[in-house]
């Protein structure tokens, strides 16, 4: 599998994942949004690859019938006519287009005879070029229309593979360590569980014996990697003991958003919503 078949596959998971969690909510689209602006920001350079290994080797034989007498087939010049390679064309051609390069080609190349081939051959010499300055190959063809050609930017440096990597991770399902609740609503959950929970699982959320601890290794062992939905909707069909489900869907959010912060999870900008679709997407890790 080539690099960019790859990275499209990535990239639409990442668009399908990050479409779920969009419809599903807002609150956690805004979690997301600075890495959904950056996959849109699509604009191919020459290490997405631009042209095809068969069209290169086209371009090969082009380039030896129309170019190579002057430019020789190693592509560094007779000493009159330029290297097509190496740092002479890094001079004349990085943070250009493709298209930049295609027009000055045709517009003067073969010289004595510009403009004498097809587009199509000028693409494929081109492709050539790209080849031997190390550019890798893809699966479409490099097109013949300026406008495409001219969206194809002539990066010198591939890009940073750290870059890719926190893309990645931004890419990633939410989990309680992005901060899924805000401290004002974990201080609101706190005078809820005072009121609701307290009397069985104590002030001190260390339960009373028969009531379980909600917090610590009895927490970890029993929601460890389930999300904060299965959560949410397992305190409200069963709590407060007796009257389960008697409280409003925000107060559970409250309650689990301070269930949460007394078990070291960070607070964020966003409150915890009451949407269990939303609640599904968030899951419960014990390492960060
Ligand atoms: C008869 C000799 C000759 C042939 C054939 C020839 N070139 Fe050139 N080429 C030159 C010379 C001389 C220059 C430098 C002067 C100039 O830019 O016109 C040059 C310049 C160039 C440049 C630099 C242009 C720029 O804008 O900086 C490129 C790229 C190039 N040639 C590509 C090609 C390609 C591709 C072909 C084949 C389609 C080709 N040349 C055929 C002699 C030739
Ligand atoms: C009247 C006493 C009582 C009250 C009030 C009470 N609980 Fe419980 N809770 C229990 C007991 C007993 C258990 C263990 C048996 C069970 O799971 O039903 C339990 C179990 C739990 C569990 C573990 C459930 C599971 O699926 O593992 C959680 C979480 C919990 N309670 C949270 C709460 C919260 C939050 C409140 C307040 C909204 C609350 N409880 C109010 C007595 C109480």
């Amino acid at each position: 599998m080539t690099t960019r078949t790859l990275n499209r596959i990535l990239r639409t998971r990442t668009i399908t994942r990050r479409f779920r969690a969009v419809a599903a909510s807002a609150a956690v689209a805004i979690l997301l949004l600075p890495a959904a602006a950056r996959a849109q920001d699509d604009a191919t350079s020459v290490w997405d690859g631009a042209y095809t290994e068969e069209q290169a080797t086209r371009g090969e034989g082009a380039y030896e019938r129309e170019c190579a007498t002057c430019h020789l087939a190693d592509l560094l010049g007779d000493g009159i006519a330029p290297a097509l390679v190496g740092p002479a064309f890094d001079f004349r051609w990085s943070d250009l287009s493709v298209g930049d390069m295609f027009v000055a080609i045709r517009a003067t190349m073969p010289q004595g005879a510009p403009a004498s081939l097809s587009p199509r051959a000028y693409a494929d010499i081109v492709s050539y070029l790209l080849q031997r300055n190390d550019f890798p190959a893809g699966d479409n063809e490099l097109p013949t229309e300026e406008a495409a050609l001219n969206a194809v930017i002539i990066h010198r440096e591939p890009p940073a593979p750290a870059a890719e990597a926190e893309a990645e991770a931004e890419a990633a399902d939410p989990t309680v360590w992005d901060g899924v609740f805000t401290a004002e609503q974990a201080t609101r959950g706190e005078g809820a569980y005072e009121r609701e929970c307290a009397t069985c699982h104590l002030a001190d959320l260390l339960g009373d014996g028969i009531a379980p601890a909600l917090t610590g290794a009895a927490f970890d062992f029993r929601w460890s990697d389930l999300s904060v939905g299965d959560m949410f909707v397992a305190i409200r069909a069963t709590m407060p003991q007796g009257a389960p489900a008697s409280l409003s869907p925000q107060a559970y959010a409250d309650i689990v958003s301070y269930v949460l912060q007394r078990n070291d999870f960070p607070a964020g900008d966003a409150e915890l919503p009451s949407d269990e679709a939303v609640l599904n997407t968030i899951m419960i890790t014990s390492e960060q």
